[in-house]
């Protein structure tokens, strides 16, 4: 259904006070981001009734709009972007009181001086030097600004710290990545492994912002609801030459791991 048609419903029923059954796609979204418990039986369509007011702002909340609770065409076309996969819901520590922050944290550190990575499954289609190359850009970006420090596993290396790879949508994590998902990551004290959806079409800019945003959730860093913090749920173009991080996202960094 095209925005336009949603509108034309939403502002037609809203003359008749009855609220219209969300788009399938809306609740899929809610669902596999954890606004809507996952467990309720009725599939989709018993799903839109859980797709209330309070559960809309929230989600609204999450992006930064204003929480109206009522599905516009804003909220509508925020819902159908391509985004991380991480809920919101999901081991979200309170964000620390005082002055206006817009970031969260994920509740969990890393302690070791030097954080081991490696690439253990690379991309069929991205090239193996391109995802090396990038990955060492955004590597750059976060131990020049903060006291972390990142060195490549060796060959023999058994273990390492931040493990990366690039999945299909079923992979073995019990959210399978749909079409709006470009990756997902874990916090530190669940391993802070990276899985990143190869069916997306990368380009160098993307990767390097997709590798920059859920590299900060391996390290513990949750979302920002500022639409021009790397940590924003929802991706965006940025000019390659501007900064990775932005303000919000280097305090959330150096709150956890020093300034450099
Ligand atoms: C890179 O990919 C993004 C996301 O798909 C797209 O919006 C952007 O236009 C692409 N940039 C280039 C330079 O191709």
């Amino acid at each position: 259904m095209s925005i336009a048609r949603v509108t034309v419903l939403i502002t037609a029923l809203s003359v008749t006070g009855a609220a219209p059954a969300p788009p399938p796609f809306v609740v899929t979204y809610l669902r596999a981001l954890g606004f809507v418990s996952s467990d309720r039986p009725g599939g989709v369509a018993g799903g839109s009734s859980l797709v209330t007011p309070s559960v809309l702002r929230l989600a609204q909340e999450e992006l930064g709009l204003s929480p109206t609770g009522v599905l516009d065409a804003v909220t509508l076309d925020m819902f159908s972007q391509q985004r991380c996969g991480v809920s919101p819901t999901w081991l979200a520590a309170p964000s620390p009181p005082g002055r206006t922050r817009r970031f969260a944290l994920m509740g969990s550190r890393w302690r070791p001086a030097v954080l081991t990575y490696k690439v253990s499954v690379y991309s069929l289609t991205v090239p193996k030097a391109t995802v090396d190359r990038t990955l060492s850009t955004v590597l750059d970006h976060f131990s020049s600004s903060t006291k972390l420090k990142f060195a490549a596993a060796v060959p023999g290396d058994t273990e390492w710290n931040l493990d990366i790879r690039f999945t299909g949508d079923d992979h073995g994590c019990s959210s399978v990545f749909d079409a709006t998902v470009l990756a997902h990551a874990f916090p530190p004290e669940f391993g802070g492994d990276l899985h990143v959806r190869d069916a997306v079409d990368f380009n160098t800019t993307s990767l390097t912002y997709v590798l920059g945003h859920e590299l900060a959730h391996s390290l513990g860093v949750h979302h920002s609801n500022r639409a021009d913090a790397l940590m924003y749920p929802v991706y965006r173009d940025v000019d390659p030459l501007s900064p990775l991080l932005s303000g919000d996202d280097l305090r959330a960094l150096q709150l956890l791991y020093g300034q450099a």
